[in-house]
């Protein structure tokens, strides 16, 4: 990263946490803030992005993009820019483990998200979300955190994205990646 010198926030260092409105992002932003961050709290869903941040208080500012719509990131950028002037931290928390119907139990998501049988456009909906998504904010976001001394992305994963625990075959989830 080139060195630029961090004066719109005062030195203070600027996070943008994806998914922030509630769960891992959530504690995510809060612990960030208790350790002197400016915590920009991303939520799709505005108002669920300015209740947190009113929960976390002072240093979280609630901030609205969907990483599906590159529209909105790119206003994310846009807005951070000119308040902020640069990122130090990415986080890519954001995430949806299934696009089809509500109200199924983890058994019968795994059940219906088995490679051998998943429907297609569940499978493109959560690509869209997990991996695209992921992609295109850190493509768009990257001039800010390269504007600062030493800028950071951090992606959440799960157990079940890593492939040495799912090559496992003790592994509690391979059997949903078995052919059967
Ligand atoms: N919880 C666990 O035990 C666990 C374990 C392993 C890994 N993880 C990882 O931790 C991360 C967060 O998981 P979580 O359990 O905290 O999930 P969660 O409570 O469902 O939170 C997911 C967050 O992502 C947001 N989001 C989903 N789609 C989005 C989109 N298109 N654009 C912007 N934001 C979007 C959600 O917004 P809405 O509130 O609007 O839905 C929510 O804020 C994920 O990457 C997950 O893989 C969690």
């Amino acid at each position: 990263m080139e060195n630029t010198i961090e004066t719109s926030t005062g030195g203070q260092s600027v996070a943008l946490v994806i998914g922030a409105n509630q769960g891992v992002g959530f504690q995510i932003a809060k612990a960030l803030t208790a350790n002197g961050y400016k915590v920009y709290v991303e939520s799709r869903n505005l108002d669920n992005g300015e209740n947190a941040a009113a929960e976390i208080g002072t240093n979280a500012q609630a901030i609205h993009l969907d990483v599906t719509e590159q529209s909105t990131i790119k206003a994310a950028l846009e807005r951070i820019g000119k308040e902020s002037g640069h990122l130090n931290l990415l986080v890519n928390n954001a995430a949806i483990s299934h696009a089809g119907k509500p109200g199924r139990t983890l058994e019968e998501m795994m059940e219906d998200g088995r490679a051998t049988t998943a429907a297609l456009e569940e499978v493109r909906a959560v690509w869209e979300t997990n991996v695209f998504g992921v992609i295109s904010v850190t493509q768009i976001m990257l001039p800010l955190l390269r504007k600062s001394s030493a800028g950071r992305i951090v992606n959440v994963s799960s157990g079940l994205g890593s492939l040495t625990w799912v090559s496992d075959p003790a592994c509690w989830a391979r059997a949903h990646f078995n052919v059967v």
